[in-house]
């Protein structure tokens, strides 16, 4: 059995991350989507409220669970039976960041293997951070996300607003 993760940040989960998701569960037994907790980044979403859009739009998903994991990645690996992780790839520039991460993985637990998949065409240009800005500038996020993510931007950005 292949336990495979799908770690980031999440903040929030775009239909790019869910489509690399849905693949990654083609390839492999079980899928873990995992949310970091001690990101450097400042996020929009507290991490319960990204476990939560995460649960929703991974439930129709069989053999998808969704965590959260505090430290280094490759230690909740280890700890949980994970052999793979799983990230997507959209431009050359991702390609640099991750294969150092990838490299640096590696060299903290060499029995676990990063697996690159590339993004799919419609989601090339799509990113968490994009998502964001549109919606702060009141713009529609229609097709890049959920409809429940959807939903909770703009309950965030009528909250800032006001
Ligand atoms: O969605 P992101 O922000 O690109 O995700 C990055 C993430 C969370 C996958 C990465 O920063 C990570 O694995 N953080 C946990 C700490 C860790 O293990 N760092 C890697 C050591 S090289």
């Amino acid at each position: 059995m292949t336990l495979a993760l799908v770690p980031g940040s999440f903040d929030p989960v775009t239909n790019g991350h869910l489509d690399i998701i849905q693949r990654a569960v083609e390839l492999f037994d079980e899928v873990r989507v995992v949310v970091a907790r001690n990101s450097s980044k400042t996020p929009l979403f507290t991490v319960e409220e990204r476990l939560e859009m995460l649960r929703e739009v991974c439930a129709p998903l069989a053999r998808v669970s969704v965590d959260s994991f505090e430290g280094l990645l490759v230690n909740y690996a280890l700890e949980c039976g994970a052999t793979v992780i799983v990230k997507g790839l959209r431009f050359v520039s991702d390609f640099e960041y991750e294969l150092q991460m990838a490299l640096m993985n590696r060299r903290l637990n060499s029995a676990i293997e990063t697996v690159f998949l590339p993004t799919s065409a419609p989601y090339s240009d799509l990113s968490s951070s994009i998502v964001k800005e549109i919606a702060r500038l009141g713009g529609s996020v229609e097709g890049l996300v959920p409809e429940i993510v959807q939903q909770r931007l703009r309950e965030k950005y009528t909250i800032q607003s006001t």
